[in-house]
């Protein structure tokens, strides 16, 4: 049992590890991002929300969440850590202004899925 846990668990290694080099980007908004921003921000984040208003950010779609707040984008392709989204959801910022604002915490997962979405060019 303990054999086979570990065969599988190097065979899904090696499988993201090949998905990681290739040029193919395999992370999209679409089918992986929107439903973690669905499910975290859109309570604030969408047309007359509080965080809408306060911000301009909505993500109602890719189109407005790559136009980003009122003074300009929150996403830059390539590099997670120029980012202000991925900064403000990685619990780089200070507590006072991390997103979600007074809610949970993404998890990890879902943290390291943003960031591989931005590093493999925020694609759609
Ligand atoms: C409970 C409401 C709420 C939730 C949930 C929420 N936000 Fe916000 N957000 C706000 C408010 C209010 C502001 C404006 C005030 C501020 O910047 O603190 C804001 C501002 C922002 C800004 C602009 C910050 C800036 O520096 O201009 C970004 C980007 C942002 N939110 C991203 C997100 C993301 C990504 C999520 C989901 C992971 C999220 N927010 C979830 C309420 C929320």
């Amino acid at each position: 049992m303990k054999k086979t846990y570990s065969l599988l668990f190097a065979s899904i290694f090696t499988a993201s590890l090949i998905t990681a080099c290739s040029n193919e980007p395999s992370v999209s908004f679409t089918s992986n991002v929107k439903p973690i921003v669905d499910k975290h921000c859109a309570e604030c984040h969408m047309t007359g929300g509080e965080g809408a208003n306060a911000s301009g950010f909505i993500v109602e779609s890719y189109e407005t969440l790559m136009k980003g707040t009122k003074y300009g984008p929150v996403i830059v392709a390539g590099d997670p850590l120029s980012s202000s989204l991925y900064r403000l959801i990685s619990g780089k910022v200070d507590k006072s202004i991390e997103m979600p604002h007074s809610k949970e915490p993404l998890s990890s997962g879902e943290i390291a899925m943003v960031e591989n979405w931005i590093n493999q060019g925020a694609v759609k």
